[in-house]
């Protein structure tokens, strides 16, 4: 049984993950592998619920603490029922956020949490991607974009710019912390253009 791959897609809302992760399902399709998209938090039936829990409702709804521990449990749903399958069965698993966002939203938001990110990291998920894309934009052109898409999961969105350009610069920290599995894709030009670029920084 061949290896599976492993892609994930990073970067502040707005910048792009969700259609340029799309676009390459769609451009590997057809090429022999099968290709499972999917996203966090969410990607099985019982990270889906709690994704519901986490992104609907009052910023002050949850703790910085309280929703790292929601975010690990769908995490390792989505690994148990989703991922880990898919990758056994050698298929090409593309994922829109994955811990990297954790580390950033949680390590970082509201106070210094990395260092429980990262033992639970250890402790329950213990996987990374093969190969990470962090789309890299600028934050105000990025909540733009986002706030044009309506809809009820605006609780992150409602952080504001502010919030967007800590995690710009803490994304391009966590590039340079861990350079063989993050690859930064400049954001900022045409869908094709981007895509272009995804496409040359695949493993
Ligand atoms: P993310 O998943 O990172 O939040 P999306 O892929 O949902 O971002 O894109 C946010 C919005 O910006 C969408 O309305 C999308 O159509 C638009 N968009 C995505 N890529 C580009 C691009 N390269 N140029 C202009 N608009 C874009
Ligand atoms: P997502 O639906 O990907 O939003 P967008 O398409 O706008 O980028 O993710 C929703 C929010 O969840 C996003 O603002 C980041 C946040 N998030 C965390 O705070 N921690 C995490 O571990 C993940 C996966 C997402």
């Amino acid at each position: 049984m061949p290896d599976g791959l492993f892609l994930s897609f990073e970067g502040i809302d707005g910048s792009g993950k969700s259609t340029q992760a799309r676009r390459l399902a769609e451009h590997l399709r057809g090429h022999g592998r099968e290709i499972i998209l999917t996203r966090e938090p969410g990607g099985s039936p019982g990270a889906e619920e709690i994704r519901r829990l986490l992104l609907e409702g009052t910023v002050d709804r949850w703790s910085a603490e309280t929703e790292l521990l929601l975010f690990t449990a769908a995490r390792r749903d989505h690994l148990e029922r989703t991922i880990r399958p898919a990758l056994d069965r050698g298929a090409v698993v593309i994922c829109d956020r994955f811990a990297d966002s954790t580390r950033m939203y949680q390590g970082l938001s509201r106070g210094d949490l990395r260092a429980h990110v990262d033992a639970l990291h250890e402790a329950m998920i213990g996987t990374e991607p093969d190969r990470t894309f962090l789309i890299d934009m600028d934050p105000e052109r990025g909540l733009a974009r986002a706030l044009g898409r309506a809809g009820p999961e605006e609780r992150f969105e409602s952080f504001g710019t502010e919030l967007q350009a800590k995690m710009r610069a803490g994304f391009l920290a966590l590039a340079r912390e861990f350079p063989e599995r993050i690859a930064v894709i400049d954001g900022d030009a045409s869908e094709d253009e981007v895509a272009a670029r995804i496409l040359a920084s695949l493993p």
